[in-house]
């Protein structure tokens, strides 16, 4: 299984603090890549990496807010430096504002655009300055059900997250005749700390009966479509979005199939 293995790649992880990033980050580490680990968080970027290491595993960290593109460009050198080369971005950084429409302000809006979407962009552009020079590059986008789907309260992200869907597309057509591949994976419901206080909720119910798979997901269970996105496995796809989400968004009825009467 050779073509899984990351074995000599060196990769970027944006917001792997903690969270889903956290668990990109450890499983590319487990699949042989050399992982740099980014948080604006300082203490929490170390931590991660630390956490890599004692599990085995290669790592760094490289704190900087992904909203500040003068001090990624210099961050993305500095990990070249160190490094040699960077073959994966994970771009991962997000953050949800909860109001409804009435008091999600323009503030609100802008912080959410500029972290869950245009970081992405500025990331990915310095990212893909040295990609260009190897002709190799993978840069995986973190979406959400919310790049295909919405839901009230949370107009910034859903807004956000589709137009992720949006720069994976348009970085994948321009980045390609470069060795680029640029795709994007969509989690479903997952238990971290961006969500965690809906636990015993009637939210938290919702998402399981509008789940096929009947249950809020671990981190873990999105290493494997980010393993895959970053290998060899993966080399001719691009422009793609994976959703891993448990089936939420092909399922478009909440009813049981025996209160339709159509049980056999
Ligand atoms: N948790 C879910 O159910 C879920 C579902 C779909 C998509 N997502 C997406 O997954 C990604 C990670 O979410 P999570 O649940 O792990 O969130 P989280 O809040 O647990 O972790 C986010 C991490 O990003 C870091 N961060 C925030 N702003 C930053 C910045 N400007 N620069 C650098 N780092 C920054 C935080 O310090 C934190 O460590 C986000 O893009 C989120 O939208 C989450």
């Amino acid at each position: 299984m050779d073509r899984f293995s990351l074995e000599g790649r060196v990769a970027l992880v944006t917001g792997a603090g903690r969270g889903i990033g956290f668990s990109f980050a450890k499983g590319l580490a487990e699949a042989g890549a050399t992982v740099v680990v980014n948080d604006i968080r300082a203490e929490a970027a170390e931590e991660a990496s630390s956490a890599i290491a004692a599990a085995g595993g290669k790592s760094d960290a490289l704190a900087f807010d992904v909203t500040d593109n003068a001090t990624a460009a210099k961050a993305v050198d500095t990990l070249v430096e160190r490094h040699g080369r960077l073959d994966i971005l994970m771009n991962n950084a997000g953050i949800l504002i909860r109001k409804p429409v009435e008091t999600h302000d323009m503030d609100d809006w802008q912080r959410v655009i500029d972290i869950n979407l245009s970081s992405l962009y500025g990331v990915a552009r310095e990212c893909a300055r040295h990609m260009r020079k190897q002709k190799y590059g993978r840069i995986i986008n973190t979406g959400s059900v919310m790049s295909v789907s919405s839901r009230p309260g949370v107009i910034s992200y859903v807004a956000a997250k589709h137009g992720v869907v949006g720069l994976t597309r348009g970085l994948a057509a321009e980045l390609g005749p470069d060795g680029i591949t640029v795709n994007a994976i969509g989690p479903g419901y997952i238990l971290t700390d961006m969500n965690k206080h809906v636990l015993g909720s009637d939210f938290e119910q919702q998402v399981i009966d509008r789940t096929p798979l009947a249950r809020w997901a671990d981190p873990h269970e999105l290493q494997g479509a980010a393993i895959f996105l970053a290998s060899d496995a993966a080399s001719f796809v691009t422009g793609h979005v994976l959703m891993v989400d448990g089936g939420m968004t092909s399922n478009a009825l909440l009813v049981p199939t025996a209160d339709l009467g159509l049980a056999s």
